[in-house]
C-alpha cells in the first residue's frame, strides 16, 4: 500500500474508533506518519495544545483558551467550568477534586485539593438509624450527603497562582453556552433520561432538566440554563466571594435549612482549596506523579507498582493468567492499606513515606503466591511501621508551552444528590457517603474502611480520584486519569503498565480490557474482553472471578513524544472527544 493511501486509512479507523475535532485531524495530516499503525486502536495527533475530555462543547472551549494565547490552567479552568455546564451528571461548581499541574518553565509540579470538606456539625454516626444501621437514603440522597463544595475555591486558585487570564475571560464560554443554551447531544439526553426517575423526585431538578411538559429535551434540542448562568455570573464578577460568600452561598444555606442540611453560611466562607505535595514513585525508569491524601490514589498507585517491579510481567504476557493473578494480588495487600491507614492528613498520620517505599513492597512480595489466590480474609492491613451508575470525570490539557493539567472532579454519584439549590442552577453533590459511614462497614463502592475513615466536621473523606502525570527521562510523557470510583486506581495502575511494560499507545492502553479488585469483597471483577481461557485458569488459581458486561471507568489520556500530542478517549463511554491543534 503506497505511504498516502496507508495514512488515509488509518486516519479513517482513528476517526472512526476516537473522536477528534476537525482541527486535529488537519493537524494529523500535516505530521509525518509517526505512529505505529499496527496498534489496533490509534490516538489523535496533535502539536500545539490538547485538551481530552468527556465532551465535545467543553474540550472544544478548552481549545479555544489556548489558541487564543492562554496556559493550560487557563484552559482547564475555563473547560472545568464549561463541563458545569455541558455535562452536569459530573461537571459541576458544587462538587470537588483534584487538579495535578506541570509547569514546564519552572519544572514544577502543583498539586490542588479542593476535596469537599464535613461541615462542622457533621459526626461520626450522623447517617446511622436508631438502631445502630447505616440509613442509606439519607446518605446518599439527602441534603445532608453533601459536603462543603471545593469546586469553586479549586478552579479559581489554579488560576490565580498558576494561569494568565481574567476571571472574567475563563468564565465566558461557560456563560454563554448557559445562557443561550446548547445543543442536546445524544449522551446528554441518554444520561438526564436514564436518571430521569431520582431527578424528578426533586422539584428544582424537575425545573431545570426537563421540559416545561416534564419530557427530556430531545437530542437537538436547545436546553438553556439561565440559574446556572446567574451563578457563573457571580463568580466572574466576585471570585470566590460570589459563591462562598453573598447570595449564592444565601442561596445554599437557606436550601439546607429547608432541606435538614448541615452546611452553613459559616461553613461555605470557611472553605480553603489546599496545596499538597504530589505522591511520586519510580517504575522501569519512569516517574510517576500522582493524588497524595485525601485522595488514596497516589500512594497505592505507586505501592503496586514497587510490588510489580519485582516480575517479568511482560514475560508473562499483557491480560495472561499469570499477569492478572499477580496484579490481583497486589491490588489486595494495596486495598487492605487503604481501609486502615489512609484518611485526611489533616486528621490523621498517615504514612505515606512507608506505604510507597520499596522496601515495604519487597516485604509485601513475599506474600504473594505465584500460583494461587490468596483469600482476602487472610490478608490484613500490613504492619506499616514496621514495616456505577457512578459519576465523577477527568480531563487533561497540554500547551504549546509544554504545561499539562490533569483534573479530576466529582459530584460522586450521577447527577450527585439530584437535590438542586433553587434559583442557583446547581446539584448538591453527595460525597458524604465516600466517609465510613460506619467503619468496617461496605461504602457506596463496597470499599470497607476503618476508623481512619470516619466523620469528622471539617475533614476530608478519603478519595480515589487520581489525576497522574507520568515523566520519561526528565520530560513529561503522559497525562491520565478517568472516573471510576475505587476502581480509579486500579484502572489507573493498568494504563500506567500499559503503557509503559506493554509499550501500547495512549489509545490501546486506554481501551485494553481491565480488572479490578479491591480487597473486599473478594472477588476479581473482570470486564468484558478478558478471554474465558483466562477467566478458567484465574478460577483454577482460586479467584473468584466476575464477569459482567459493565465497563470500568473511562481513561483520558495525552501522551508526549518526538514533539507531538497523542490523545486518546476511551470509548467505554459515548462522546469524549480530543481537541488538538
Ligand atoms: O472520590 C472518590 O473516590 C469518589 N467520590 C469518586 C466517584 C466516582 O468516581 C464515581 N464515578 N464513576
Amino acid at each position: 500500500m503506497s505511504a498516502f493511501r496507508y495514512l488515509i486509512r488509518a486516519l479513517l479507523v482513528c476517526s472512526l474508533l476516537v473522536p477528534a475535532s476537525a482541527t486535529a485531524r488537519k493537524a494529523d495530516a500535516e505530521l509525518p506518519p509517526i505512529i505505529d499503525y499496527r496498534e489496533r486502536f490509534l490516538p489523535v495527533v496533535a502539536r500545539e495544545g490538547m485538551v481530552v475530555a468527556t465532551e465535545r462543547l467543553a474540550a472544544e472551549v478548552g481549545k479555544r483558551i489556548l489558541q487564543q494565547g492562554g496556559n493550560a490552567v487557563d484552559a482547564a479552568v475555563a473547560t472545568g467550568f464549561a463541563l458545569a455546564v455541558t455535562y452536569p451528571r459530573a461537571g459541576n461548581l458544587t462538587g470537588g477534586g483534584f487538579m495535578l499541574i506541570h509547569l514546564a518553565a519552572e519544572n514544577r509540579q502543583v498539586f490542588i485539593d479542593y476535596r469537599e470538606t464535613a461541615p462542622q456539625a457533621a459526626t461520626r454516626d450522623m447517617f446511622l438509624d436508631e438502631n445502630g444501621e447505616v440509613d442509606n437514603k439519607r446518605a446518599f440522597s439527602s441534603h445532608q450527603s453533601a459536603g462543603v463544595p471545593g469546586t469553586v475555591a479549586g478552579l479559581l486558585h489554579a488560576l490565580e497562582e498558576h494561569g494568565t487570564m481574567s476571571r472574567k475571560e475563563v468564565l465566558a464560554p461557560a456563560i454563554e453556552l448557559a445562557e443561550k443554551g446548547l445543543t442536546v447531544s445524544f449522551s446528554l439526553n441518554y444520561e438526564i433520561t436514564a436518571r430521569g426517575q431520582r431527578l424528578r423526585g426533586n422539584p428544582e431538578a424537575l425545573r431545570l432538566f426537563f421540559r416545561p411538559d416534564g419530557k427530556a429535551y430531545d437530542i437537538g434540542e436547545t436546553w438553556r440554563q439561565p440559574d446556572l448562568a446567574w451563578t457563573l455570573r457571580q463568580i466572574a464578577e466576585n471570585g470566590r466571594d460570589g459563591f462562598y460568600k453573598g447570595e449564592v452561598a444565601r442561596r445554599i444555606a437557606a436550601e439546607m435549612e429547608a432541606g435538614g442540611g448541615l452546611i452553613t453560611l459559616e461553613d461555605l466562607a470557611a472553605y480553603r482549596a489546599v496545596e499538597r505535595t504530589p505522591i511520586r514513585g519510580n517504575f522501569r525508569g519512569f516517574e510517576i506523579l500522582s493524588s497524595p491524601p485525601p485522595s488514596s490514589g497516589g500512594i497505592h498507585i505507586v505501592q503496586m507498582l514497587n510490588i510489580l517491579s519485582g516480575y517479568d510481567l511482560a514475560g508473562m504476557g499483557h491480560n495472561s493468567a499469570a499477569y492478572l493473578h499477580h496484579l490481583t494480588e497486589a491490588m489486595k495487600l494495596a486495598y487492605a492499606d487503604r481501609s486502615k491507614y489512609l484518611g485526611d492528613t489533616d486528621f490523621v498520620d498517615v504514612p505515606v513515606a512507608a506505604l510507597t517505599d520499596p522496601a515495604y513492597a519487597a516485604r509485601q512480595r513475599r506474600l504473594i503466591d505465584p500460583d494461587k489466590a490468596t483469600p482476602s480474609v487472610d490478608i490484613l492491613p500490613g504492619r506499616v511501621l514496621a514495616a456505577e451508575s457512578l459519576d465523577t470525570t477527568h480531563y487533561n490539557v497540554v500547551d504549546s508551552r509544554g504545561n499539562a493539567v490533569s483534573n479530576t472532579y466529582t459530584l460522586n454519584a450521577s447527577f450527585g444528590s439530584a437535590i438542586a439549590v433553587p434559583g442557583t442552577g446547581m446539584l448538591l453533590n453527595n460525597e458524604m457517603p465516600d466517609f465510613a459511614l460506619r467503619p468496617g462497614h461496605p461504602n457506596l463502592f463496597k470499599l470497607v474502611q476503618g476508623e481512619s475513615h470516619a466523620i469528622e466536621g471539617g475533614k476530608r473523606p478519603v478519595s480515589s480520584m487520581s489525576p497522574t502525570l507520568v515523566f520519561r527521562d526528565g520530560k513529561l510523557w503522559l497525562v491520565t486519569g478517568s472516573p471510576g470510583g475505587s476502581k480509579i486506581i486500579t484502572i489507573i495502575l493498568q494504563v500506567l503498565l500499559n503503557t509503559t511494560e506493554f509499550n501500547m499507545n495512549a489509545a490501546t492502553a486506554g481501551i485494553s480490557p481491565r480488572i479490578h479488585h479491591q480487597w473486599l469483597p473478594d472477588q476479581l471483577q473482570a470486564e468484558q474482553g478478558i478471554s474465558p481461557d483466562t477467566v478458567r485458569l484465574l478460577r483454577e488459581m482460586g479467584h473468584d472471578v466476575v464477569q459482567s458486561n459493565r465497563t470500568f471507568g473511562r481513561t483520558h489520556s495525552i501522551m508526549l513524544q518526538d514533539g507531538r500530542l497523542y490523545g486518546a478517549t476511551d470509548t467505554r463511554r459515548p462522546e469524549g472527544w480530543v481537541a488538538g491543534y
